[in-house]
């Protein structure tokens, strides 16, 4: 995460503090400068790919809340941000990908498991939750009706922030829905190329994991 500050000066809040900033960051790189610590909604120090750092945010002006990620939304004047912490769900999907062996039965076993996920009432709120632009509703109607592929590809870029379990009034989670189309995919086949292209880079070095970046919780 660089630490420069260059461009105009401006105010916004997060986690109801106001601080200055400027124009050049995003809102996590702002939080960080302003000496907050990063202590939880932070996971990949800002390369988009981990989903810790959802957040709601307000512009000056609207009345509208987004939710995007820390990490790749720059800040404006008057912006208020809150992160949005992890939850854990009351009824997890529980599986074995080692179970997942019969593609003719993939849909089957994806129903059984996600028996919520047929009861979707197509209202776009996973959609309009999602920060990677996802056509998770799409995602999700296609796992139902057995395209196990199709799904696994439209949820290719998914980071697992969970926004749009949290805007599902069916309590489908879609994300968890994706990740057993991919892990399914990947286990019957191929492997995603994001996947071994991020694993050469661990193991050439090419991206480090900064641990100084991440202060020790005070005791
Ligand atoms: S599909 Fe869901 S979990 Fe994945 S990036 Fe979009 S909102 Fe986040
Ligand atoms: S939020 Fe849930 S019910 Fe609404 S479209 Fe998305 S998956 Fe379907
Ligand atoms: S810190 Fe990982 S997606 Fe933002």
């Amino acid at each position: 995460m660089s630490e420069e500050i260059t461009g105009p000066a401006l105010r916004i809040t997060i986690e109801g503090k106001s601080f200055e900033t400027s124009a050049s960051v995003t809102i996590l790189q702002a939080y960080s400068l302003a000496g907050e610590p990063l202590l939880k909604n932070v996971g990949c120090m800002g390369q988009g790919v981990c989903g810790s750092c959802r957040c709601m945010v307000r512009r000056a002006g609207s009345r509208e809340v987004t939710t995007e990620l820390a990490c790749e939304t720059l800040v404006q004047e008057g912006m208020q941000v809150s992160f949005v912490d992890y939850f854990t769900p009351r009824r997890p999907h529980v599986y074995q990908i080692e179970d997942v062996r019969d593609s003719w039965r993939l849909d089957e076993q994806l129903n059984e498991l996600f028996p919520e996920a047929k009861h979707c009432r197509h209202c776009s709120g996973c959609d309009r939750a999602c920060p990677k632009d996802i056509q998770v509703q799409r995602g999700v109607n296609l796992a139902v009706a057995g395209d196990i592929r199709g799904a696994s590809d439209v949820f290719e870029t998914c980071v697992m922030c969970n926004l749009c379990t949290l805007a599902c009034p069916e309590y489908i989670r879609p994300n968890h829905v994706g990740m057993f189309t991919r892990r399914a995919v990947s286990a019957l086949g191929l492997r995603p190329n994001d996947l071994i292209a991020r694993l050469r880079q661990i193991e050439s070095g090419e991206l480090g994991i900064d641990i100084e970046a991440v202060e020790e919780p005070s005791a």
